[in-house]
């Protein structure tokens, strides 16, 4: 098998670079690192082994804006190159703001009802995916391996083609696929799924997406087979084959282990313990970290702390919630209200129970550094990590890589991506139903050091084996690679369950 990892140079197209611009204290423009999952993901992976990363800088382009100059010095230490594509107000309005962010995301992470399927978004999402095409046409060499991403670009592919691009290209989703009852809702599901099928390969994160896919082939395309099965099936269009596969996306494992063990993260969790109080009356910690989104469950979270301090009295005094939101997408209301929406609970919740030696919920709203990150999941004795719906979610896997002793117990949604290979080492909850998870919070309060250390090893084994190295072997190798069957093959150490079974006390298994 050849390496397809190195023989070529990578080109990744993403809707956002791994910076972003923005105005400091004196007006000029400089590059501060983005967030979310797929520049976290992504970004050792170029740094690893270079290539070139083609993508928007964050802010409109303005005209005493330099993209060139203002990214120069963030490029010097990244180990890859940038191509930023610039973006006027009105595209950005319009593509971003409007069609992937009002009407994609909120339709791809089932919640219809916050969508706003207006026409005119359509127009300029087509016109920003053909400009995409464009700077991508102009910036690669015949033997690249080109590699899109993400729900901005679904339409890339199709205007390479048009533009007599032949060689493959690869496409990855990071948010869940919907449903056919979802996505047949979508005006421009058609237009939509025909552009998906321009690509070599759609690459999906769970079974359950790649399902959803396969079923929206199946209904709406008559005229094509879908052959196969296992990780990677492949879709016959007009006698073109598309490669249809599963490969959840995942971590630098090795990195966070190694930084959760160094001598700055080590003083760090001795303060931060310490803080929390002296051995026998110290408070258990639970931590939260998520963009701000509606998708991430935060207010159900919060109901949830406060019905397991209402209900069950021994946790007062006991347990303090550190929740970071780190902010996004904060130009648009629907995310100002949840902001105030979090803020207003967090208050409501502190102002019933805090006592002059506690305070149930600490609240951070803005980004923190690597260290303190890696610090406070070290120190967290339960992740709270409950989305409504997620793609992956990379902390959960963060979470784990970092309990190297084993420690630490990990309560996960049933809708992240991550359940779906987790399995049942961690607490899984329907995040909509608060009494569940007030009672899993009381539950991992009480579980015994030996329990911790079984599911925490296995956690930590597979994020191990399938790391962020992992996922890129069997994707790019998958697209590049004619034996199939070796890359179909790759899998995780456990089978996939549609259902995972719940290992709580309180439910009957699924
Ligand atoms: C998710 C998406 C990414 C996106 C990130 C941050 O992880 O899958 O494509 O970059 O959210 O959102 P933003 O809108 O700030 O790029």
């Amino acid at each position: 098998m050849t390496d397809v990892r190195l023989d070529h140079r990578l080109v990744i197209v993403s809707n956002r670079l791994p910076v972003a611009l923005r105005r400091d204290a004196q007006g000029r423009w400089e590059a501060e690192p983005g967030s979310g999952g797929l520049v976290t993901a992504l970004a050792p992976v170029l740094r690893n082994r270079g290539g070139l990363w083609i993508g928007w800088p964050g802010v409109a382009q303005t005209e005493d804006m330099n993209l060139d100059g203002s990214l120069r010095e963030a490029v010097r230490g990244s180990g890859f190159a940038f191509k930023p594509v610039p973006l006027t107000e009105v595209e950005v309005a319009g593509y971003y703001y409007g069609f992937a962010n009002e009407i994609l995301w909120p339709l791809f992470h089932d919640l219809q009802t916050r969508c706003n399927f207006d026409p005119g978004y359509w127009e300029v999402y087509r016109r920003v995916n053909r400009k995409f095409a464009k700077i991508v046409a102009a910036a690669i060499r015949d033997d690249d391996h080109i590699w899109v991403h993400d729900y901005h670009l679904m339409l890339v592919g199709n205007e390479l083609h048009r533009l007599a691009i032949r060689q493959k290209i690869g496409y990855f989703l990071h948010i869940p696929f919907p449903p056919p009852d979802l996505f047949l809702k979508l005006p421009w599901r058609y237009e939509i799924l025909n552009a998906l099928l321009a690509y070599d390969i759609v690459g999906l994160q769970t079974h359950r997406d790649k399902r959803n896919f396969v079923q929206c082939v199946r209904s709406m395309r008559k005229d094509v087979a879908v052959r196969g099965k296992g990780r990677v099936v492949s879709a016959w269009v007009d006698h073109r084959e598309v490669r249809i596969g599963n490969f959840p996306i995942s971590i630098d494992f090795e990195e966070f282990s190694r930084k959760a063990g160094s001598f700055e993260v080590n003083r760090r969790v001795a303060e931060i313990r310490s803080d929390l109080g002296s051995d026998g009356r110290r408070q258990m910690l639970l931590l939260g970290v998520d963009r701000l989104d509606y998708t991430k469950g935060i207010p159900e979270r919060l109901m949830a702390l406060a019905d397991a301090l209402e209900r069950f009295p021994d946790l007062r005094g006991r347990i303090s919630l550190m929740q970071i939101v780190v902010p996004s997408r904060v130009n648009i209301p629907k995310y100002q209200d949840l902001k105030l929406d979090i803020e207003r609970k967090v208050s409501e919740i502190n102002g019933k129970y805090t006592r002059t030696d506690w305070l149930p919920i600490r609240y951070i709203f803005h980004s923190i550094d690597r260290t303190e990150l890696v610090a406070l999941y070290r120190s967290a004795d339960i992740a709270l990590i409950t989305p409504l719906k997620d793609g992956m979610n990379l902390v959960a896997k963060e979470y784990c890589a970092t309990h190297i002793d084993n420690d630490g117990v990990l309560i996960l949604s049933e809708f992240a991506g991550a359940a779906d290979q987790l399995h049942a080492h961690p607490l899984l909850v329907n995040p909509y139903d608060v009494r569940e998870v007030a009672e899993t919070i009381n539950t991992a309060c009480h579980m015994p050091p030996e329990e911790k250390r079984r599911r925490m090893k296995a956690l930590r084994r597979i994020v191990r084996k399938s790391d962020i190295y992992w996922w890129v072997d069997a994707f790019l190798g998958t697209v590049f690679s004619h034996d199939l069957e070796a890359f179909s093959r790759i899998d995780e150490e456990v089978p996939h369950m549609a259902f995972p079974p719940r290992t709580g006390p309180h439910r009957p298994p699924l």
